[in-house]
């Protein structure tokens, strides 16, 4: 193993063999949320607090990374290349990762044009993360083209460029999301029966589902999509969990079949709805947690929506895995701040006998 790896191992099991680095404050606590599970008619209702894995103000990509630092130190790469949208949550983390680490960092962002420095921008300046962006251009084949461009031009420089893909979600990287899952079966017990989270680049959603299978094999693994279509997720999906499944060399079989998503609680990625803006104002009063408006306000607003329709089922225990973004909150002031003034969601109102 490189020396450069402080790895965490215990020979017992695959995962623990996997070199990483450590780069994330856990195990996350996990908060149960009454009032909020009673708004839906649910029984108990718990959050996996990922928003507190510490990293660059928390978040889900934290996980990833420890396992994507691993490679990247093991390779002697001095800068590390990645890509996302304006406010990419995964590419301030791995800003703050590399920093942690001594490296240099470069990023490709994309999008609508921004005329403040908020909310991730604003990290990612402070981290001195170099940023090229492309105007009003999130797609991923050109974010990627423009990495790999660059990498090319540090090459020829003379540097050695580490460039990881959109959402760090790679094999190795869900890695982070199959120990989440070890570290939550251990958290409740009898385990969580439902686990509902959001889905993007659906690295963390593989890793889920692996970990799941493994650790709580009865538990049944929900993702609501902030970007993209089922079809695409349980396509993206199928082929992480596989090589995450390849490297861990478990024998393991899923079809797009058991993939159970849900496309209809976004509009388009990174635009606020209107029920992820409830979804952020109910979480917000009845409970004291903050949800951001891109992924964690869609994805609770889905939960509460299954909820409310009967598609969890109510009498089992429930767990909403917060995947952070909260930076991101900073950036949308504008479309956030009229509803709350004017919504009234208040639990001081009523006695809680809990
Ligand atoms: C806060 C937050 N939640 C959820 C996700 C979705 O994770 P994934 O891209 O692994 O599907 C992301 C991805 O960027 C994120 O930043």
């Amino acid at each position: 193993m490189n020396s450069h790896v402080d790895s965490v191992s215990s020979p017992h099991e695959p995962l623990d063999r996997i070199p990483r680095v450590l780069l994330a404050d856990i195990p996350t606590p996990v908060q149960e949320v009454p009032r909020l599970a009673r708004t839906v008619g649910l029984t108990s209702l718990f959050i996996k607090r990922d928003d507190q894995t510490g990293l660059a103000m928390g978040g889900n990509k934290a996980r990833k990374l420890e396992y994507d630092f691993a490679e990247i130190l093991k390779q002697g790469s001095d800068v590390v290349l990645t890509v996302g949208g304006t406010q990419s949550n995964h590419a301030v983390m791995t800003a703050a990762a590399a920093r942690r680490k001594g490296l240099d960092v470069k990023i490709v962002l994309g999008g609508p044009g921004f005329t403040e420095y908020q909310g991730n921008l604003l990290l990612d300046l402070l981290l001195g993360a170099e940023i090229r962006y492309l105007k009003n251009n999130d797609r991923n084949e050109d974010l990627a083209s423009a990495m790999e461009e660059w990498a090319e031009e540090l090459r020829r420089e003379g540097r050695r460029p580490y460039t990881l893909p959109v959402g760090g979600s790679t094999g190795i990287g869900a890695l982070g999301y199959v120990r989440a899952m070890r570290e939550l079966a251990a958290q409740i017990r009898p385990g969580p029966s439902q686990i509902v989270l959001a889905v993007g680049s659906c690295g963390t959603f593989a890793g889920a589902i692996l970990g799941a299978r493994l650790y709580m094999p009865e538990a049944r693994v929900i993702g609501i999509s902030v970007s993209r279509s089922s079809t695409e997720i349980a396509r993206r999906t199928l082929e992480i969990v596989t090589e995450s499944a390849g490297i861990l060399q478990c024998d393991f079989t899923l079809t797009a079949a058991e993939i159970e998503s849900y496309d209809c609680y976004h509009q388009e990625y990174g635009v606020p709805t209107d029920s992820g803006r409830e979804a952020i104002l109910s979480c917000a009063r009845l409970e004291g947690i903050l949800l951001d408006p891109v992924y964690t306000g869609k994805s609770m607003a889905g939960l509460l929506d299954l909820a409310r329709r009967r598609i969890l089922n109510p009498a089992l225990p429930t767990v909403f895995v917060h995947t952070g973004g909260l930076p991101i909150l900073f950036a949308f002031e504008r479309s956030l701040r009229d509803l709350a003034r004017l919504t009234t969601i208040s639990s001081t109102t009523r006695r809680e006998s809990e």
